[in-house]
């Protein structure tokens, strides 16, 4: 296997084993990319709640809340209302497919700061917006900021990363995504108390995260691979002295990417024509069943929904939005439990524990759900039960905060070989946007015809999603990104595809 910037090179050195101060600095700057993806995703829920937000746009809803004799699972299912919140995902689809080629192009740390500007502009247009059109427009940048950023940081985080801790620092990523969901929710507790225009600080202050991280990307350098790819060697050199410190053998580091880099070039020029080839099969179909099967697991629905659900389930409108908070305070402890044993029991063990836990959640929600509210949705929640709703939404959020939440987007940053590295993170990216559109799209005339068995539904994704992991998705722990093919070379299903197809241009 060819050495590259991550590999253990014919000596058995690896270059960049060392953990400086630089690289940590670096890398939490760009994790805080993640941010503008958590608070939109906090932020539209809660909004979507608000009254004068309801009134000024969607005030068919307001007349159905009024309605004394409502179904409670009913409430709030409206295709418009659901559109606000879905259209940012397709606009997401579309810059993520576009994203592969700047980041090709232009490098991972250009890509965050397009992100991260495009965002920012939504935001004013959002927070200013008059009618329905500056709406839907607003969320269209936003969606444009989240394709971009969404693409380009978990790839520059498990470059940058030595690999016995790339999964920690890829974490990085979903540990902000979580302040951004943790921040959002809390700002919508206190907006919600300002009558008329509390929704306009809500969605105007999503300028706050877009201009931490456009601000944090113009301090960052770009990835050494990505320089090199692009023919910046000096660049490279400079990167790489700066992330890996003095001492370190940069110029043999820098000899090595240069290498992989011909090799990948010779194999490349059409990423995503490429990724279709038998030998990148076992690629192909992690890029796409990762991000399907973690928006499988029900977690949008619930993050997006969370104050609706609980108000659904018999909270009142300020106490559903603190159980919100609860949620996402849980979930971001979660990260961290994650980032300090991804690296050491690996992502096999958490995505299965995770499962598992969600699994039983799930099916316990569902069994409340059902007996008390029964099935015409015209019975209610004693307190008591509503608190037993929330503590199990909690394990189920705990649960996903240290398996399918960050490990979809480590795995896939992890596993594709340079030559279809950008094209495999878009079709990942892209596929988990299309899956959370139509997911949000459904979820709540779902939850009105479905009722409880909405829960079971997803309860019985996560148990085909644990089968799949078990069979089909091999340990990546700690192995250089260079030397991952081995990965597959070794595994008793997807080693038919890589073995009998491996480039003879390869060594
Ligand atoms: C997912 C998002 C989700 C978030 C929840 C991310 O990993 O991709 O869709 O909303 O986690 O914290």
């Amino acid at each position: 296997m060819a050495g590259g910037v991550f590999s253990v090179n014919g000596d058995g050195k690896n270059f960049n084993g060392r953990l400086t101060a630089s690289v940590i600095i670096t890398c939490i700057v760009a994790a805080s990319g993640g941010l503008i993806f958590g608070y939109d995703i906090g932020i539209s829920g809660g909004v979507t709640t608000m009254e004068s937000f309801l009134r000024k746009f969607f005030p068919s809803v307001l007349r159905k809340m009024a309605d004394t004799k409502r179904n409670e699972y009913c409430v709030y299912d409206s295709q418009v209302l659901t559109s606000f919140t879905s259209s940012l995902y397709i606009a997401g689809l579309v810059a993520s497919l576009m994203a592969s080629h700047v980041t090709k192009a232009m490098g991972r740390q250009a890509t965050m700061l397009i992100g991260g500007a495009t965002f920012f502009a939504g935001a004013a247009i959002n927070g200013a917006a008059v009618n329905i059109e500056m709406l839907i427009l607003g969320r269209i940048l936003l969606g444009f900021g989240v394709g971009f950023t969404n693409q380009a940081t978990p790839i520059y985080l498990s470059e940058m990363a030595p690999p016995k801790w790339r999964g920690a620092f890829n974490t990085g990523f979903q540990l902000f995504i979580g302040v951004g969901v943790v921040a959002s929710n809390l700002i919508n507790y206190g907006t919600t108390h300002i009558h008329g225009w509390g929704w306009r600080l809500s969605l105007g202050l999503a300028a706050v995260p877009a201009t931490i991280m456009t601000l944090g990307a113009l301090l960052i350098t770009d990835t050494p691979s990505s320089l090199v790819t692009r023919g910046k060697l000096q660049q490279a050199r400079l990167a790489l002295s700066r992330i890996r410190g003095s001492g370190s053998d940069i110029e043999a580091e820098l000899t090595d990417l240069v290498h992989s880099n011909k090799i990948s070039r010779s194999v490349t020029e059409v990423p995503f024509k490429n990724i279709l080839k038998r030998r990148y099969r076992p690629h192909l179909v992690m890029s796409i069943m990762i991000p399907f099967f973690q928006q499988l697991t029900g977690i949008n629905v619930i993050a997006f929904y969370a104050p609706i659900l609980f108000q659904t389930v018999g909270f009142g409108n300020n106490s559903a939005l603190m159980a919100a908070v609860i949620l996402g305070l849980v979930n971001l402890g979660s990260i961290l439990v994650s980032t300090f044993f991804v690296d050491r029991y690996g992502r096999r063990f958490l995505f299965l524990e995770g499962g598992i836990q969600m699994i039983i959640c799930q099916v316990a929600v569902a069994c409340v759900l059902g007996a008390k509210l029964g099935v015409s949705g015209e019975g209610s929640l004693s307190k008591g039960y509503s608190i037993l709703v929330l503590v199990l939404m909690c394990f189920y959020a705990a649960g996903f905060g240290w398996s399918w939440g960050p490990l979809s987007w480590l795995v896939p940053s992890e596993i594709f070989p340079m030559e279809i590295r950008p094209a495999g993170q878009s079709i990942s990216v892209g596929v988990n946007f299309v899956t959370t559109f139509v997911l949000a799209q459904t979820f709540l005339t779902m939850l009105c015809h479905f009722k409880y068995g909405t829960f079971l539904f997803y309860a019985g994704w996560i148990t085909i999603m644990t089968g799949f992991v078990a069979g089909f998705l091999p340990e990546t722990k700690g192995i250089p990104l260079d030397s991952m093919n081995s990965v597959w070379e070794q595994h008793w299903y997807w080693r038919r595809f890589v073995e009998e197809t491996k480039p003879t241009n390869l060594p």
